[in-house]
């Protein structure tokens, strides 16, 4: 197996403790995981697989027993350098720096996304790029009220995530709303709102809406508002989905028994879809990312394995989404300050993790009730 060559400049000759941290190293390290060397007033690493939160432990204690200055070690240096590769394969805790991707069978990946070109239906946007900021009176507040109005009182381009669960229109018993609608009608109703929520979003600023497809009556609701936000040009950007492992169905329902005429599949997840306006990147300041890297490696892969809400009865809402499922993608699609908006906030439950997150935040709901409740979970919880 071929080795990835990392080189560092030494500036300077190495003397004996330098030669010295590298025969330690070499005792440390296996030369067929990684190899160092040192030629020309430069330190040269062959990588091949490594455990970098072990490298970097050695490098630090190593550095410190030969009392290297922090300031020109160029083994630091190698070591910065080895944590900054981006692309390489995982074998256990260690990184695999070379023969990852031997099996990828898409040879010259960039180059042919270079000619079929990314995202072509949201290519000719007419985004406005200029961001506002969310006026005073609508910021760290709950507001109890129809969606499609509050919002349309928002300047253009204020909020960086719109995080939401629209009511499913599967017949729930909320407060306020009916959630029985013809498909049309809630369709209609649903668009006119989430019109609204592209309007105020951000120019790179995101939209994830959590959605459960009414399967029973066959109709795809995840398919239908995605077309929805790409006729609208926002770029769709993931699709996550939530596995709830809730096998243990109340009811029995299997259509046609045992014969392939018609029968009933049973899901036990829910999608999230993630859109994003006008471009992929949002920009933020590095000390406002809050996620750490074994929360990224872990939530990149898009099955989020999370147990429904259990606090529904104590809270007196029919449809709940579990705190996890906000902080996972608050953490890992925005960044602190920001500003994030649940139009439909029910209970709560996203400005609540909003506020516990460092994040600034506008929740909306058509229930006075479930708005009251939401006041009192979101501001009296003490982090
Ligand atoms: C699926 S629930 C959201 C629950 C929330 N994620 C939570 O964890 O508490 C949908 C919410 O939308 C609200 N709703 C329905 N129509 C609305 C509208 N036109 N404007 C604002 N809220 C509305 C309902 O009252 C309901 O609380």
């Amino acid at each position: 197996m071929q080795s990835k060559l990392i080189e560092v400049d030494a500036k300077k000759d190495f003397g004996d403790k330098e030669f010295r941290f590298i025969t330690e190293f070499r005792h440390k390290f296996p030369a067929d995981e990684i190899n160092i060397d040192y030629r020309s007033k430069k330190l040269i690493a062959h990588l091949k697989v490594v455990d970098v939160t072990e490298l970097r432990k050695a490098i630090t204690s190593l550095s410190q027993k030969h009392h290297l200055d922090k300031q020109n070690n160029p083994f630091e240096g190698l070591v910065h350098k080895i944590e900054g590769i981006k692309s390489y394969g995982l074998k256990g805790q260690k990184r695999l720096f070379v023969g990852y991707n031997k099996e990828r069978k898409v040879k010259n990946r960039k180059k042919k996304e270079q000619k079929r070109g990314i995202h072509f239906y949201a290519a000719d946007n007419n985004f406005k790029k200029e961001n506002n900021s969310l006026p005073e009176c609508f910021s760290d507040k709950i507001i109890c009220g129809d969606s499609e109005e509050v919002l349309r009182k928002l300047p253009d381009n204020c909020i960086d995530m719109v995080f939401t669960s629209p009511p499913y229109n599967f017949g729930l018993d909320y407060t306020s709303t009916d959630d029985d609608h013809i498909w049309e009608n809630y369709f209609n109703k649903l668009f006119a709102i989430l019109e609204q929520c592209i309007r105020v979003t951000k120019f790179s600023g995101r939209i994830i809406i959590n959605i459960q497809p009414l399967f029973s009556d066959y109709i795809p609701s995840h398919h239908l508002i995605s077309n929805f936000f790409i006729k609208k040009k926002m770029i769709w950007k993931a699709e996550i989905l939530w596995e709830k492992n809730n096998y243990n169905c109340k009811y029995t329902a299997w259509g046609s028994w045992k014969s392939p005429s018609n029968p009933y599949l049973k899901y036990t997840w829910e999608f999230l879809e993630v859109f994003v306006k006008g471009t992929l990147k949002k920009c933020g300041r590095k000390d406002d990312i809050d996620i750490n890297s074994d929360e990224f490696k872990k939530w990149v892969t898009a099955k989020w394995s999370i147990a429904p809400e259990r606090n529904m009865k104590e809270y007196d809402h029919p449809a709940m989404f579990p705190e996890e499922l906000v902080e996972r993608a608050l953490k890992l699609f925005s960044f602190q300050n920001d500003v994030i908006l649940d139009p439909f906030n029910g209970v709560g439950t996203t400005t609540l993790v909003a506020r516990k997150f460092g994040r600034h935040f506008l929740g909306i709901d058509i229930s006075e009730k479930y708005s009251h409740i939401a006041e009192q979970r979101t501001f009296s919880t003490l982090f």
